[in-house]
């Protein structure tokens, strides 16, 4: 656990970080996000030792970090640096070793560590180890900036921009695979970047900062749902509504399964349901056949036919599917619902109505729209 204790940092008269207090829980990343020079990277710098705070303190977990040696503080925590820095004139694999030969491991436990971590970032240790930085692309070096901070398996890490300047595929790869590792490795991590999109994607909380001030810090879901200010708001985009389409799965949010009804006597099945209080629910009917179609349940209500409104079953989604793959079926296929299921479940139709419902609540009533955002 990493807890910022009104930690503050002062050149000259210019505050840098005014005073920043903040707690990140063991095994769970923080994202740090702000504007260009609001404090990011002296926040990291302050962490880990490689300036002094002018005003507070940091905890690493309970203890005040100034009490441990600065070696030992850097060898628990991995530091990937903006830009990368790998040392230009050391191979791969020399670059990998630096912290576990600074500790003072053994060549062949190195020589393993350094394979081993290859592979993790998806790099052939065969092919890269005997490389020297220039020689590797771009998003190939931020791996191995990846590597080195993992090198000795510390139990912080601290990522500063660390997927920027590659394309948004590579990108993307990056984050994907590094949220794999980060699910088995559970480490304490800060990560810095620009882009709010992979904000919410890898943290498990976001801290957004003004000219050295945290403005908010929460959940993506909350920090979504209500932005604190006008800044805030703007910083995330008009289209949050969107954004929150990628925080939830169609699975959690269909909720309850649909009732099957049999075509025979449906308007039976259709009385019972309301009779439940049950009205506005997607329902599938099933004919003698065996062929299945959707409906509203409020569509069948009084009627003695079916056939002029018969609808298909939508396509089918896994049910970790997010509500944007969703709506993005829909849209690509002019309809109103998606089916959901999962292996050996009973299927849950999502409709457009519901996702409309849905979003509006968790967007309704935000402070920010009281100020008139
Ligand atoms: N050693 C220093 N001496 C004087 N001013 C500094 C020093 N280091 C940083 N600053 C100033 O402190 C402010 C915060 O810098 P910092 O590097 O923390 O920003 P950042 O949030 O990481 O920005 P970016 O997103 O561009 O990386 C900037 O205005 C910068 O010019
Ligand atoms: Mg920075």
């Amino acid at each position: 656990m990493i807890r910022l204790q009104g930690i503050g940092k002062d050149f000259g008269n210019f505050s840098a970080v005014k005073e920043l207090s903040l707690e990140i829980p063991e095994g769970q990343t923080c994202v740090m996000v702000g504007p260009s020079g609001c404090g990011k990277t002296t926040t990291m710098r302050i962490i880990n030792r490689l300036i002094e705070p002018t005003r507070g303190t940091v905890y690493i977990n309970g203890e005040d970090f100034k009490k441990e040696k600065v070696e030992n503080l850097r060898r628990n925590i991995g530091y990937v640096i903006q830009e990368v820095g790998l040392f230009p004139h050391r191979t791969i694999a020399e670059n990998i070793a630096t912290t576990p030969r600074l500790t003072g491991w053994e060549e062949e436990k190195i020589k393993q560590r350094v394979d081993e971590l290859l592979e993790l970032v998806e790099l052939d240790p065969g092919e890269n180890r005997d490389k020297f930085p220039r020689q590797l692309s771009g998003g190939q070096r931020q791996r191995v900036g990846l590597a080195r901070a993992m090198a000795a398996d510390p139990p912080v890490m601290l990522m500063d921009e660390p997927f920027a300047a590659v394309d948004p595929i590579t990108r993307e790869h990056l984050q994907n695979m590094f949220l794999r590792l980060q699910r088995r490795m559970k480490k304490t991590i800060v990560f810095v970047t620009h882009d709010i999109n992979e904000a919410i994607k890898m943290g498990d909380q976001i801290a957004i900062l003004q000219e050295g001030e945290l403005i908010q810090c929460d959940t993506p879901e909350e920090l979504l749902a209500r932005p604190r200010n006008k800044f805030v708001a703007d910083f995330i985009g008009v289209d949050r509504a969107i954004k929150i389409l990628d925080l939830f799965s169609a699975g959690e949010v269909v909720g309850t399964r649909a009732p099957v009804l049999k075509m025979e006597n449906f308007q039976e099945q259709v009385e019972q349901l309301q009779q439940k209080g049950k009205n506005n629910i997607p329902v599938i009917v099933e004919s003698g056949s065996g062929e299945k179609f959707w409906f509203n349940l409020e569509e069948l209500k009084d009627r003695v036919s079916l056939e002029e409104i018969i609808r298909p079953l939508p396509i089918t989604l896994e049910p970790t599917s997010s509500i944007k793959v969703a709506l993005a079926r829909m849209l690509e296929h002019n309809n109103e619902a998606v089916l959901v299921q999962g292996e050996g479940e009973e299927p849950g139709l999502l409709t457009l109505g519901w996702v409309r419902h849905y979003v509006h609540r968790i967007c309704s009533t935000t402070p920010g729209e009281e100020e008139g955002i």
